[in-house]
């Protein structure tokens, strides 16, 4: 037998095995969804807050700074936020502004995101703000002009204090990082201390890019990851699976050309097609009109399954949830100061959010709105929802839980003085009994196969008034989030 043909059957028999193996994550779905712990539909919704950011109601800039105080060391989580983009991607859910010709509005846009950050130091009483860790997301924040981008680094980096900040990250699309220009906001993103970028890669598939209507090809975004890597950025990378067009074979493809791109940290998102905030994307709408080869769930799991696998063939391991990289020091400061250390953040830019211990704030998600607000020297709230304490104690678990490990001692501390085995101590038992959960003297974490589920499990300890779809979307079993709910 030929050599190629060798190769050949090996790669199909691994193929196969990775498939075979990703079957037993269906037979699990099966099982945890007849206990109520997943939807009967099959839908999922991603925890990232608690509660979930469409439920707060209004809030003024009084009652969000009413008790609050700056935290000890004066010290925040940075986010800013640039809603500009070349062309709606099919998938996307955010409110962007779209198109080449915005150069004019981008500069309204920063005007405004300048003296928003002026009104909401003066709230604070600070004159700068001393960052743990930077954020700069969209959007595409990279659409800038090279100009736009320096006087952005500029006025940011003048009211913010990067020199004990730990990480500086932007979040960009690959087109603003290639050819000339690409390299130059490199360039310029670097002398202002920006150390790391998450790349929406998408895919590695042309066809699916395509399908999504992203504005950039594989080579492309190949291209981009390269260049940062030259500059000695860290690279993370994102994907979306269970998209139209989407095969359990192309995705291992596809998979299989992420972990030869050598980068830092690759990221899975599995794709959502109701929003989960208000913006509706083009999404729902191309399902309803029978958009053609969107897998099933059971493919979409599988698709979950045999990502890990390849990642973890490779020494990509889960640090954050659906997050893996080969060393655990790459892993997104940002989002592992707000999911584990549950620590103090501060968001400047349209629909940006703050969280400020015991309370979240949502900004205005409509650019008039957004503008007016700061024009009359206000912030640009929208919604916001200061905890009760018990809504406290519930978000000290939920977060830590789904992205690494609750310690008793923290629980205890960050809730106002709950005691974790008592106040969950029937939810934490039944799902120990499942398998999803595992417990020491110290502390909580979830299993590999609780791991897998990590959003429902999060919603396990969610408020009845809380929980993502109502009571009867779920089989009404020991699992389901409305049982054992009390505290
Ligand atoms: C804040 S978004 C925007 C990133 C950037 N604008 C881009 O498109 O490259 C971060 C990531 O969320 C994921 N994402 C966005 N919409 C999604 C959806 N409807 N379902 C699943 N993942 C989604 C994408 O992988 C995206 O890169
Ligand atoms: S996915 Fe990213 S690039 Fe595409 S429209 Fe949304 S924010 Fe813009």
């Amino acid at each position: 037998m030929q050599l190629v043909e060798k190769n050949f059957l090996a790669q199909n028999q691994r193929n196969q095995n990775l498939i075979q193996k990703a079957r037993g994550r269906v037979e699990d779905f099966y099982r945890l969804r007849s206990a109520g712990l997943l939807c009967k539909s099959g839908d999922f919704f991603p925890s990232v807050h608690y509660p979930p950011i469409t439920m707060y109601p209004p809030i003024t800039e009084e009652e969000l700074f009413q008790s609050y105080k700056v935290p000890k060391d004066g010290v925040f989580d940075v986010y800013a936020h640039i809603p500009f983009c070349r062309q709606r991607c099919v998938f996307c859910h955010y409110p962007v502004k779209l198109g080449e010709n915005q150069i004019e509005e981008k500069n309204i846009y920063l005007d405004a995101l300048e003296k928003e950050m002026d009104i909401y130091m003066k709230r604070l009483g600070v004159d700068k703000i001393k960052a743990r860790s930077i954020l700069i997301g969209g959007g595409t924040p990279t659409f800038l002009t090279l100009d736009q981008l320096k006087r952005f680094l500029d006025f940011f980096t003048d009211k913010v204090d990067v020199s004990d900040c730990t990480q500086f990250n932007y979040d960009v699309d690959p087109l603003t990082l290639i050819d000339n220009d690409g390299l130059k906001r490199l360039e310029i993103m670097k002398s202002y201390g920006v150390n790391r970028v998450t790349i929406g890669t998408q895919s590695l598939d042309d066809n699916i890019l395509q399908k999504m209507n992203r504005h950039h090809n594989a080579a492309q975004a190949i291209e981009s990851i390269k260049n940062c890597q030259d500059l000695g950025y860290i690279v993370n990378i994102e994907f979306i699976f269970g998209y139209p067009g989407q095969t359990l074979e192309n995705w291992i493809e596809v998979m299989d050309s992420a972990v030869a791109l050598d980068v830092e940290e690759i990221q899975l998102y599995r794709l959502k097609v109701e929003a989960y905030g208000d913006y509706q994307g083009p999404i729902k709408g191309a399902k309803e009109k029978g958009m053609m080869g969107l897998p099933s769930i059971e493919e979409t799991l599988m698709m979950k399954q045999i990502a890990i696998d390849i990642l973890a063939e490779n020494g990509y391991h889960e640090n954050l949830r659906r997050v893996y990289s080969r060393e655990r020091k790459n892993y997104s400061h940002y989002a592992d100061n707000q999911c584990c250390g549950l620590l103090d953040q501060l968001g400047f830019g349209l629909t940006a959010f703050s969280s400020l211990r015991d309370r979240f704030v949502l900004n205005s998600q409509d650019f008039h709105e957004y503008y007016s607000s700061i024009e009359a020297g206000k912030m640009p709230l929208n919604r916001g929802y200061i905890r009760t304490p018990e809504e406290q104690m519930r978000w000290s678990i939920i977060l830590p839980l789904k992205n690494r490990k609750v310690w008793k001692s923290y629980f205890k501390e960050v809730s106002g003085g709950y005691d974790l085995e008592s106040v969950f101590q029937q939810k934490i038992s039944n799902l120990k009994e499942w398998g999803l959960l595992v417990e020491d003297e110290e502390s909580i974490e979830l299993t590999k196969l609780g791991a897998f589920f990590a959003d429902e499990i999060a919603q396990q300890f969610h408020h009845i008034d809380f929980i993502p779809f109502p009571r009867d979307a779920y089989e009404d079993g020991i699992l389901s989030p409305y049982n054992h709910n009390g505290v």
